[in-house]
């Protein structure tokens, strides 16, 4: 960076154990920590199911008015859309797969690239998503791509749900995320794939402090490096 700002990026696929691990590292450097799976499905919620279809100067208007911030730091950091807190009604598998769906568009990704943007300005932050380390953060200090087969990935998500007391047929939730994979890697614009020099971590057979451990190890040896 430019600058001194910390940026540590996490990409990889739904299901690999972003959000967990983006948490920590961010508490664990004292820094903000920006969910931008949050922010397309903030947009998913506000455009609605009909969106995919509606002409590129209808999404522009309607994404016109939403605006997102930053409010605390490490674990506890709060995404804030139009100064509001984003409530848990984003984190369903319908308002996934529709996030997934426009996040296909260019209009709905240059919005949120810029947002994002704007977000990482404000200071050293652990940002999450699928296009961090490639596009939004290209300079960041530390990119890491988190991968865990689909199996393993669909098991955690139906623990998760279960865990939730919104109990979920694990092969439905299989096929959610075999299809959200395939429309996010096969994107023509900002396809999840891991920056070249991104570090490429396989959490399938790794517990988080595992995990954990491994982003830290590369953070703290980036740091102890010359300049
Ligand atoms: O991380 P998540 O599952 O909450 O993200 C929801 C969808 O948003 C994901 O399937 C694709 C899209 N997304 C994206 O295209 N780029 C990002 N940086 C983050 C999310």
């Amino acid at each position: 960076m430019p600058d001194s700002r910390l940026v540590v990026t996490i990409d990889g696929p739904a299901g690999a154990g972003k959000t967990t691990l983006a948490r920590r590292v961010a508490a664990a450097l004292g820094v903000a920590y920006l969910d931008t799976g949050a922010m397309f499905r903030v947009a998913a919620l506000r455009l609605g199911p009909d969106a995919p279809s509606w002409p590129g100067p209808a999404i522009g208007e309607a994404l016109a008015g939403l605006s997102f911030s930053l409010r605390g730091a490490g674990s506890d950091t709060e995404l804030l859309a139009c100064g509001e807190s984003a409530g848990d009604e984003i984190r369903t598998e319908a308002v996934g797969y529709l996030a997934s769906t426009l996040a296909t568009l260019p209009r709905v990704r240059a919005f949120l690239r810029q947002a994002q943007k704007d977000l990482g300005q404000r200071g050293s932050l652990v940002a999450e998503g699928r296009d961090m380390g490639t596009v939004v953060f290209p300079d960041a200090s530390h990119k890491f791509f988190l991968d865990a087969s689909p199996e393993v990935r669909a098991a955690r998500r139906t623990a998760q749900l279960a865990a939730m007391g919104k109990p979920a047929d694990p092969d439905e939730i299989l096929a959610d995320i075999r299809r959200r994979d395939e429309q996010d890697r096969n994107r023509a614009e900002a396809p999840l794939r891991p920056a070249p020099d991104a570090v490429i971590i396989d959490t399938s057979a790794l517990d988080v402090d595992g995990v954990f451990a491994a982003i830290m190890d590369h953070v703290g040896q980036g740091r102890r490096a010359p300049a």
